[in-house]
């Protein structure tokens, strides 16, 4: 199965200009699961609840999700990739999972520093895509370092972790090598790369998209700076073997009797 990532810097506001850049650097290339940084449609730094609320989109009418689906029809693709979702009265940052008409919405439970701000966090259930070949599960950036999301992920039975993110510290593409150890799993992270500069604040992120394998191997990565698509062969079925060794399981050898997770 071939994966994939498109690392690029988003133009603050211009959700035409965005998706096309997202089909000029994928060109007449494809992979089985494509992922695609977080509020890749808008960029990150919005200056107020008002002007998210401008940008946002209802998935129902989204144009995005529309044009995505289409794409996902045409290279047989499931792309993912990260959205300011607007649901009512509430805003979330939220991230689709196309596969032809089908979709999956996961809507970010951890909210980063000023998101709290714009957003409302997450009410989904754990999002968990299975089209019968591979379980893939969602996360949007500031969700790893929560352990607690990629292990609930893991335990029930994600082969592949697609998260969709725009960091900005510098720990993530590190700290995604032990979660692969310790739920053995492989994890898509896609950045964006570039810099917001609005309302007198700047954010910088921090590219180095990259691809880890179960046993902690990164297996694909890429530049601070660059735009980028790239894909790997990989076998998700990898991710079902828990056996460190003969006498340790990963799951089995948990002690739930003494903590929770
Ligand atoms: C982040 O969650 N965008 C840092």
């Amino acid at each position: 199965m071939e994966v994939g990532f498109i690392q690029f810097a988003p133009k603050f506001g211009n959700s035409e200009y965005n998706t096309q850049k997202v089909l000029h650097l994928l060109g007449t290339d494809r992979a089985d699961i494509i992922v695609l940084p977080e509020l890749f449609t808008t960029g990150y730094l919005f200056k107020n609840r008002e002007e998210l609320e401008r940008l946002s989109e209802n998935v129902n009418y989204s144009v995005t999700i529309s044009k995505f689906k289409e794409l996902s029809k045409e290279k047989n693709t499931i792309f993912i990739g990260g959205f300011p979702e607007k649901s009512g009265d509430n805003i979330y940052n939220s991230q689709f999972l196309v596969d032809g008409d089908k979709i999956l919405i996961y809507r970010k439970n951890h909210l980063f520093y000023e998101e709290k701000k714009l957003f409302e966090k997450g009410n989904s259930n754990l999002p968990i895509y299975n089209n019968g070949i591979v379980k893939i599960g969602l996360m949007i950036c500031f969700d790893w370092i929560f352990p607690e999301m990629m292990r609930s992920l893991a335990l029930a039975g994600a082969d592949i972790i697609c998260h969709s993110a725009n960091l900005v510290m510098p720990y993530c593409q590190d700290a995604m090598i032990t979660r692969a150890i310790e739920n053995r799993i492989y994890i898509i992270t896609a950045n964006r790369v570039g810099k917001d500069e609005r309302g007198g604040k700047s954010y910088q992120f921090t590219g180095r998209s990259q691809i880890v394998a179960p046993g902690g191997d990164i297996i694909l990565s890429t530049g601070k700076d660059n735009e980028t698509f790239l894909k790997i062969d990989i076998d998700p079925k990898k991710s079902r073997d828990k056996n460190i060794n003969n006498s340790n399981n990963l799951f089995k050898d948990r002690r739930t009797d003494i903590y929770k997770l």
